[in-house]
């Protein structure tokens, strides 16, 4: 048997579900908060991640699907949406547009050759958003608002906010200096990786899976307290915002994000999943991007979330994403009934109501069971004698009633009907409830 390659899954049903409503959730925010849809490929020239992520980030070190193509080219699966939407912006000179920012979406799959555990995939899907071309901290604030608005629309209530600000350029080379300083003396104490980090990206340090208990990362000096005027200008104006929504936040100077394009604002959504805090989402401010893969400067602010992790929190805090019932189902016998069935499962489709048939040829009675199956509402019986009279019987399967229904008004009686169905069914399984609570 030939199976799926390690960390990647086949998402249908229930998990299918979630992918499909958190998806319908960010398309629907999207269109309110104006952002523009984006799909840009799911390969580019290595070079892309390369330069844009930094060469010395575990996900280039380490993560990246990098191979050939049959034209000797340097391919890599894309391991993140960013530097994909800034190669766009670039290449197309969308710099040049009136309308600035440029606010893109996208939804798509990325590919990082990770340890595969749970939350942490080899293919992953996420969703994300790019806002370019603003310095604005009003841009920063409603990168953080969507992302929460998200997650609240889910249900999902336990997911928290931490934010961290790296600070411009001269605050991070000034703070970097400092941190190098103060790890140097101890840096025996921390794991093999983390070596290699102090002089290639100390800040990676402070985040390190290995050494988070490490006594002395409690005292390493914070970005907070290397700011220049400026950059406290810009975080100072991002936590107002927050608090002008509501919003609330958790200023953690831990966090310093694992990509090197990031300056100023940075932040993490986490939730707790089986028991571990984990990142469901998570971007920044990347001011220094564009220019850097060789366009003019340009301000940016983003993020992204993993779709297989916001529905994992989703599952955590027991929220289900119900398949919706079926409006009809069609039930025939005889040819000339299949043949007027195949006409009203399309008329009735179009005109909204979901509707099944028969497929498989069975029995009447296999049919009612399949219909019982699939929870339909309505059953729709189609029998010859009735459709020359124009007429089709119509069973409610909750009361078991039947009646005949004129073709030319069927429509309107199951609009009519299908709200009473809901009411009557909720009310019979509320009082199902009441008793189960009174008991
Ligand atoms: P990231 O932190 O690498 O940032 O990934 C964002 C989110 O993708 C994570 O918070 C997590 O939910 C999910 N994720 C990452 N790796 C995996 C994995 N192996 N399995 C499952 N989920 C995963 C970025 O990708 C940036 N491009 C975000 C951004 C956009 N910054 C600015 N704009």
């Amino acid at each position: 048997m030939i199976t799926k390659p390690k960390g990647c899954y086949d998402i249908y049903g229930k998990e299918g579900r979630y992918f499909q409503k958190i998806n319908e959730v960010v398309s629907m925010l999207a269109e309110v908060y104006h952002y523009d849809f984006i799909r840009t490929p799911i390969f580019e020239a290595s070079e892309l991640f390369h330069r844009g992520m930094g060469e010395t980030t575990d996900v280039v070190k380490k993560e990246m699907y990098d191979f050939k193509d049959k034209g000797d080219r340097n391919i890599t699966l894309r391991p993140e949406g960013t530097a994909g939407v800034v190669r766009a912006y670039i290449e197309n000179k969308m710099y040049g547009d009136a309308t600035q920012p440029v606010k893109f979406y996208y939804s798509g799959t990325m590919y990082r050759y990770e340890r595969p555990q749970s939350g942490r995939d080899r293919e992953l899907t996420q969703f994300g958003l790019e806002l370019l071309g603003s310095n604005d901290a009003i841009s920063d604030v409603e990168i953080i608002s969507f992302g929460y608005q998200v997650y609240q629309l889910l249900g999902l209530k336990n997911v928290k906010v931490k934010i961290n600000t790296l600070g411009d350029t001269s605050s991070r080379l000034e703070y970097r200096k400092v941190l190098i300083d103060y790890l140097k003396p101890h840096i025996d104490t921390f794991c093999e990786d983390c070596k290699a980090r102090l002089l290639e990206n100390p800040l990676r340090i402070l985040d390190c899976k290995v050494d988070q208990e490490n006594p002395i990362l409690k005292d390493a000096p914070k970005t907070l307290d290397y700011l220049n005027d400026e950059s406290k200008k810009h975080f100072q104006e991002v936590c107002d915002g927050l608090d002008i929504l509501g919003i609330p936040y958790e200023i953690d100077s831990t966090i310093v994000r694992g990509l090197d394009y990031y300056n100023h604002t940075v932040f993490e959504f986490i939730a707790k999943i089986d028991g571990k805090e984990l990142a469901i989402g998570a971007g920044g401010r990347y001011n220094g991007l564009v220019s850097l893969l060789g366009g003019p400067e340009t301000p940016c602010v983003g993020f992204a979330s993993g779709i297989g992790r916001v529905a994992l929190a989703m599952q955590e805090e027991q929220i289900e994403v119900e398949e919706d019932a079926i409006d009809a189902y069609l039930l025939y016998v005889n040819e000339d009934e299949k043949k007027y069935a195949i006409y009203l499962a399309q008329e009735l489709r179009l005109a909204g109501f979901k509707v099944e048939t028969e497929y498989l040829g069975r029995s009447l009675k296999a049919q009612f069971k399949q219909a019982d199956r699939l929870h339909a509402a309505f059953l729709i019986i189609l029998n010859s004698e009735e459709l020359d009279n124009n007429e089709v019987k119509v069973k409610n399967n909750h009361t078991k009633e039947e009646e005949l229904v004129s073709l030319d008004t069927l429509i309107y009686y199951l609009d009519e009907q299908l709200p009473n169905f809901h009411e009557e069914e909720e009310e019979c399984s509320c009082c199902h409830h009441h008793e189960e609570e009174e008991e």
